[in-house]
């Protein structure tokens, strides 16, 4: 890779500028640039920028299993979901590719310590619980873990030196994300260094072409694997493979599926899961009316209940038919440390400009149908987003503790 062969899509995309130091680089950070370059996708600004104001469609509640309803039938869908595991038909992914700006370790969420007497990490408790769920189906289930160019290596570090908790190896298949290139506000890339284009993981939205790309679809045809379970990394009290909740997808004849808590109250920001034209879909706190947020049933209930958590089954057969649609891109505003224009390091107290990312809860709407799934709010959601405060680490260790966890 030489810039004669990067600088015609630099042009296109209008980033020439990203060789404004080539000449300063040695021949190694020369070829490391452009092979930067080469690997980024410059069209991801100008789509994200096309489709920001995207109007969404018409939302109507989606009706989906109660916590009384999912207790009723809990045994019919617990023997139908250890079917399907037993038959080496679900695998699992897990969702540890982002950065974790807001809880602010440099090590990978899934290490960080949240033990008080004893080490207890989000990953020791992922896997402990996966294995509870093995044990209950009498087979291992394979776990897909999406890490990012920044992480792979201190995670794939951090299992081999725990031994991978004592799973079997083989089922523990570790895959990277893409990464976004990060711009200014005006869709400008920025440069991190001299010789390095600021960039970042390209959401949790990637991650089945991300599987893809590092050939492991093959695999999951190689394994029969008809349903994945996805999960994010932060959440201390995920529920893996959870047999009762897999039976019940399957028995709804759903194409998917979505672990929901009910909201607590009408202005909890929550994503909920809803239809919309006709679609399950899920629709984002702010982008709610006040007539969306306060309707309530007959019965009281909020009809726009169902928070989503991050927890889904999706069918691998489904998943195959929209794999080349293009997801939604969302930019946000996010202070990114980069080079002035002679360049000079700045690192911005304020935003200075965009990170770009697809979102898994996107998916949702390429569906045709999806299950809500209530879930008990304290058994199974303790969010790790925060150090202090709500969704944090704090408040996890009460949940987790509550929940009988010796920390
Ligand atoms: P969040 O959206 O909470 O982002 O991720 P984050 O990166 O963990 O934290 P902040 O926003 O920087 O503070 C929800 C889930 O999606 C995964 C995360 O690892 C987490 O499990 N994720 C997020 C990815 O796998 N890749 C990404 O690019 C972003």
């Amino acid at each position: 890779m030489n810039p004669d062969q990067i600088r015609p899509i630099l042009e296109h995309y209008q980033q020439t500028h990203l060789l404004a130091f080539y000449d300063t680089l040695s021949e190694q950070e020369q070829q490391a640039l452009c092979e930067q370059i080469a690997a980024l996708d410059f069209s991801i600004p100008v789509y994200a920028a096309s489709n920001e104001n995207t109007a969404r469609g018409t939302f109507a509640p989606l009706q989906g299993m109660s916590i009384e309803k999912a207790a009723q039938f809990a045994r019919e869908h617990e023997i139908l979901g250890l079917k399907a595991l037993r038959r080496g038909e679900v695998g699992a992914v897990l969702l540890a590719g982002g950065q974790g700006t807001r809880l602010g370790f440099d090590i990978p969420k899934g290490c960080v310590n949240i033990g008080e007497t004893r080490e207890v990490t989000l990953f020791s408790l992922h896997f402990a619980n996966l294995k509870r769920h093995a044990a209950m189906a009498g087979r291992s289930i394979p776990i897909f873990i999406m890490t990012s160019k920044f992480n792979y290596d201190a995670t794939l570090q951090f299992l081999q030196e725990h031994h991978y908790f004592d799973y079997p190896e083989e089922d523990v298949i570790l895959f990277r994300q893409e990464m976004a290139v990060c711009t200014d506000f005006d869709g400008k890339a920025l440069l991190a260094a001299p010789g390095y284009v600021a960039e970042s993981p390209n959401g949790n939205g990637g991650w089945f072409l991300s599987m893809e790309k590092a050939g492991l679809l093959s695999e999951l045809e190689r394994r029969g694997i008809r349903w994945l379970n996805v999960f994010a990394v932060d959440n201390a009290l995920q529920q893996i493979a959870d047999p009762k909740f897999i039976g019940a997808v399957i028995k709804s004849g759903c194409e998917s599926g979505a672990k929901v808590v009910a909201k607590a109250a009408p202005d909890e920001r929550v994503g909920v899961l809803c239809l919309e034209d006709g679609r399950p879909s899920i629709v984002e706190y702010y982008e709610m009316t006040d007539e969306i947020r306060t309707a309530r049933e007959e019965n009281g209930l909020l009809s726009y209940r169902y928070g989503v958590i991050l927890n889904y089954l999706f069918s691998v057969s489904q998943l195959m038919t929209f794999r080349d649609a293009q997801l939604p891109i969302h930019r946000a505003a996010k202070t990114i440390p980069c080079l002035d224009a002679a360049g000079n390091p700045v690192s911005p107290a304020q935003p200075n400009g965009y990170k770009y990312e697809t979102l898994v809860l996107d998916m949702v709407h390429f569906q045709q149908s999806c299950l809500p799934y209530e879930i008990v709010r304290e058994a199974e959601f303790a969010p790790i987003k925060n150090r202090n405060g709500i969704d944090s680490l704090d408040s996890a260790r009460i949940l987790l503790k509550n929940a009988g966890f010796i920390l």
